[in-house]
């Protein structure tokens, strides 16, 4: 779900509300300009005496629009007050998720209060909901923008500087996320999922900090050890983390818990063992400007067991 129109989100509330107000002031000012056209063109058979008319340019031409727009301004102005906190503020005692926009993926940081990792995630933002949370906004290479359409944003992630952003999610629900800034070929292909989960099923989530699904089935855990194996061999821990295994790279994204992803390279095709499979043998015929390297040269077994391992990641 992807719609400002649609709030899931007490940010994403404030501004559907300010934009039918706009649209319902922006209505009463077009049915009066039509009213009055059509008074004039099929009703009014005598031209206005020249008081009737001066009357009608001041009413009808300058009073009534000045006194609505000046009423939506003074509504807006109002309003921002509630915003600010939204846009910057200190954000004290609340719970902190740092968000790396890079080309063209989101690298996702959980903090405690003191600062320290909870957890590291890629293109997925888990969030609770009825809780303030407070997004620290970093970009490596160039300007992106996170927004949330639904639940809030958007601003801007800029290399050299933090920007905050404080979000309140108001209904559990999976959201997407995107960059609103563009910032390369990739542009278009740089979404996330968003998770908004009832307060104990995020505490829960953030708890997993491991992984490889081990409790498999005889035949399975052999393929999945083959996945493992190889994804060691062709050196993708050298920039993949996974959790819980010798992979600790930390220029890609981090996969832990991949198989549980709904989507792959940051919102652009959904988590098939097809579609990963295609990713990992050429990375940049389905994303253009991607960083990854192609894997063309491994065979399709190795191909489907690397798929297969990182689908089990749980
Ligand atoms: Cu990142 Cu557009």
């Amino acid at each position: 779900m992807q719609s400002a129109l649609d709030p899931a989100g007490r940010e994403a509330e404030a501004v559907a509300l300010l934009f039918w107000v706009m649209v319902a002031g922006g209505g009463v000012i077009w049915l009066g300009v039509m009213g009055a056209l059509f008074y004039a063109s099929h009703l009014k058979k005598q031209p206005f005496s020249e008081r009737k008319a001066g009357g009608l340019i001041v009413f009808g031409g300058v009073a009534f629009p000045v006194a609505v727009l000046a009423a939506l301004l003074a509504y807006a102005v109002w309003l921002m007050p509630a915003m600010r906190p939204w846009f910057g503020g200190e954000g004290e005692g609340l719970r902190r998720i740092e968000v790396t926009a890079e080309q063209y993926w989101w690298r996702v940081r959980y903090l405690d209060e003191r600062g320290q990792l909870i957890r590291e995630s890629a293109n997925e933002v888990y969030m609770p909901v009825d809780e303030r949370v407070l997004f620290l906004l970093k970009a490596k290479d160039v300007i992106h923008s996170f927004w949330i359409p639904s639940i809030g944003g958007k601003m801007d992630a800029i290399p050299g500087r933090v920007n905050s952003l404080q979000l309140e999610a108001t209904r559990p629900g999976s959201y997407r996320g995107v960059c609103a800034e563009f910032c390369g070929t990739a542009h278009a292909l740089m979404a996330f999922t968003v998770e908004a989960l009832e307060p104990d099923a995020f505490e829960e989530w953030l708890q997993q900090t491991s992984v490889a699904a081990s409790a498999q089935s005889g035949l399975q855990q052999v393929s999945l050890s083959a996945g493992e194996a190889s994804f060691l061999r062709q050196g993708c821990g050298a920039c993949h983390a996974i959790d819980g295994t010798e992979a600790q790279g930390t220029i890609g994204p981090n996969l832990t818990g991949f198989g549980r992803r709904p989507t792959i390279a940051a919102g652009t095709l959904p988590n098939t063992r097809e579609h990963l499979i295609r990713f990992i043998r050429s990375p940049d015929t389905i994303k253009p400007g991607v960083r990854m390297p192609a894997f063309s040269m491994l065979p399709e077994s190795e191909l489907t067991a690397i798929a297969d391992y990182l689908k089990g990641l749980e």
